[in-house]
Order: structure tokens, then sequence, then C-alpha cells
């Protein structure tokens, strides 16, 4: 796990300079799925898997930056001065921080920055929207600003969106700024408003990797945004106040899919119905429906791989091995899709016993060693000391 006593320590060894420390978490959705993009719903937890960033100002004018994740590559040393530009590199995530907020009008100096992240990569736990938010409150504490939250959100999702090129929605960020220990987070992804859904305590978050590790910098992610897109655009040359998925209905698909490609209707279909489902999860939590919110998951993710296509074998094979094991309530893929993790709601007395016997059945059947975590709904992004 992260320490921020031995990043301190790291830091202060290599740069010569007491650093601040920051953290910010990763995340698990619980449900809706491809939803974010479309202003629809969803719910995610923030995890106590995060990024730890130390920073300190330098007086030579040089952006430096290092991760102990890739220590390999030492180094990199930038000009705060000179125009920034992405290069494929894990150094665009800071860096595309600092982009965004020169951009708002922010004169950013030079400083040091070590970053030390247990956010299993690649994993669908958003560890780069972790990173992203991390580096943000750590370079705005240099020059003593802040915003508020969901403002801090949107910035760094325009850094994924305008520095880094992808084309991802406001959850992972937003989650990361706002995430609340204990909690779920109904998020509108409309206005941004959210409601906090209380994790019941006897209720554990068994987050299963697939070890299948995908990228939403990669080719499905878009298509699939652009296939729901389209039915969208369908149902608004009919209907004009449409201007999102948000705001169609599963009628205007049986009017209007006919005019759809395939695909595009079942893309539709997946997130019309993700959005209802996770208003209604929401519903089921804070009633104490755990039956309920488990049959939603079942639901979701059957939706998420059919309709949506954005699952993947091993993923489809660890939510249905989890299905009679003990202490089960919900199980299905988690994130922006194609591999990655699953989330498994399980009664908290079962939850190690769980983790031990789908981590078995996985390697059994795959010949894959998966990672199992137990994880606790954490705190969002703060200074830490
Ligand atoms: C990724 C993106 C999010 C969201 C999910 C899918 O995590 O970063 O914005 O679209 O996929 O729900």
């Amino acid at each position: 796990m992260h320490d921020p006593a031995v990043l301190r320590s790291m830091h202060l060894a290599r740069f010569k300079a007491e650093p601040s420390v920051f953290v910010a978490p990763g995340r698990v959705n619980l449900i809706g799925e491809h939803t974010d993009y479309a202003e629809g719903f969803v719910m995610p937890v923030a995890i106590d898997f995060a990024t730890l960033a130390a920073i300190s100002p330098r007086t030579d004018g040089k952006i430096v930056l290092y991760s102990e994740n890739y220590a390999e590559d030492g180094e990199r040393t930038f000009d705060a001065d000179a125009p920034l530009t992405a290069s494929k590199h894990w150094t665009d995530y800071p860096l595309g921080v600092v982009a965004i907020l020169t951009g708002e009008g922010h004169k950013i100096p030079g400083f040091s920055l070590s970053l030390w992240g247990d956010v299993p990569l690649g994993s669908g736990l958003s560890s780069s929207a972790s990173v992203e938010v991390v580096t943000a409150l750590a370079v705005l504490s240099l020059i003593c600003s802040s915003y508020p939250g969901p403002v801090l959100a949107r910035l760094c999702q325009r850094v994924e969106n305008e520095f880094v090129g992808t084309s991802c929605g406001i959850m992972d960020q937003f989650i990361s700024v706002n995430g609340k220990e204990n909690h779920a987070l109904l998020l509108d992804c409309r206005d941004l408003s959210f409601k906090l859904a209380p994790i019941p305590a006897d209720v554990a978050l068994v987050i299963a990797n697939t070890m299948v590790k995908h990228s939403i910098a990669g080719g499905d992610y878009p298509t699939r945004r652009r296939e729901s897109e389209a039915a969208c655009a369908v149902i608004a040359s009919h209907r004009p106040g449409v201007p999102f998925l948000r705001d169609a209905t599963l009628e205007d698909l049986e009017k209007w899919g006919r005019e759809m490609q395939p695909k595009s209707l079942m893309r539709a279909r997946h997130v019309i119905s993700e959005n209802l489902r996770t208003v209604a999860a929401e519903k089921a939590l804070e009633k104490g429906d755990l039956k309920e919110l488990g049959r939603l998951m079942a639901e979701a993710h059957n939706s998420y791989s059919g309709d949506f296509d954005g699952s993947c074998p091993e993923a489809d094979l660890m939510v249905e091995l989890a299905q009679d094991i003990p202490g089960l309530i919900g199980a299905r893929l988690t994130g922006g899709g194609f591999g990655g993790c699953t989330i498994n709601l399980v009664e908290q007395s079962q939850a190690k016993a769980f983790a031990a016997e789908l981590g078995k059945r996985y390697a059994a059947r795959t010949g894959i060693v998966p990672q199992i975590h137990v994880c606790h709904a954490s705190g969002g992004a703060h200074k830490i000391g």
C-alpha cells in the first residue's frame, strides 16, 4: 500500500527539497457504464488504491517529473515556459494538467513532482484520473489556488479530452475529487449534482482483476461512443429535444430503431436502460434492498456484455464464476470495458472466503492468477499532513 512518508523521503533524497504531499484515489463503478458522456447517471465509489504526489518548487524554471511506477524511465525535464505537447508517455497526464491550468490563465512556475501509485494500471480502476487529480491539487498548491470539486473534476477531464486525446466522460475524475468514505455517489453527469448513498457496513467491495489490460485510448471505447451517439442523432432528427441519450427513452428506440444501424440500436438500448438501472440501484441501496441491487447489477452486466459488446470472455467468466459462491450480492464488469476488473458486492462476513474461492476458480479455468482485493470506500483527493 502507498505510504506518504516513504514518498516524502524519496522526494527529499532525489530533489533535496522538502515536498508537500497529496493523494487522489482510484475508483470502482458500482453501476452506470458508458452513461457519463451521454449526460446520464453513474454510481462510483472512491477506493483505497490511490496515487500520491510530492511536489516542491524549483528556481530554474524547469518542470521535473519522476514516477516511482516507471522508475526505469528516470526523471523527465520540461521547460515551464515552453508550449507542452502530448507524447503518448505517462508524463502526458501531469503535463496535461499544467497545460490546462495554463490555458485557464495561471502562470505555473517550475517544480519537481514525484508520483507513486498503487492503482493497478490499465485495469479499469482509473489510475490516470488519480494522476490528473493529484497533480492538479499539487500544482494548484504551488500557486496558492484552488477550485470547487466539480470544477476541478471538469478541468481534469479536459486533460484527457484535449491534451491526452481520449474521449472519456467525467465519472473518474469526479469521484477521485469528491469521493466520500463508506459511500457510493449517484452522480448526475448533466449538472454534476450528486447524492451520497451509504454502503452498509456488512457489505464488502471485492474487486477481481481479470488481468486483461485495456486502455480507453484504444479504438473500442471511442467506437462504442460513436455508435451510441449515432443512435441519438436518429432520435434527435425526429425529436429535437434529445441532444444526448440521457433524454431518450426505450419507446424512442421502438419508434425509430429501424432507421439505425443494428449496432447503434444495441448500444443505445444499453445506455438508455443503464440510466434507468443506475437510478433504481441507488434507490435499492437506500432502502437496503440488496437483492434488488444484485439483480440490477446482473442485468447491467448482461446489457454491457450483450447490447454494448463492452466485455471480454475473461470478464464474463469472472462474473459467471462468482454466481454461486456464498455471500455474493451482485457482480458485474466495472469501468471502461474490454478487460479490467469486476466489482462484486459481497456480505462482509464472507468476503475473504469469497475472494479466495473466486481466485481459485478463475485460475483453474484460465491459467491466469487474478488479483482479488477486498476494498474500502474512501474519501476524495486531499493534502496529507
Ligand atoms: C472510463 C471513462 C469514463 C466512463 C467509463 C465507462 O472509465 O473514463 O468516463 O465513460 O469508462 O462507464
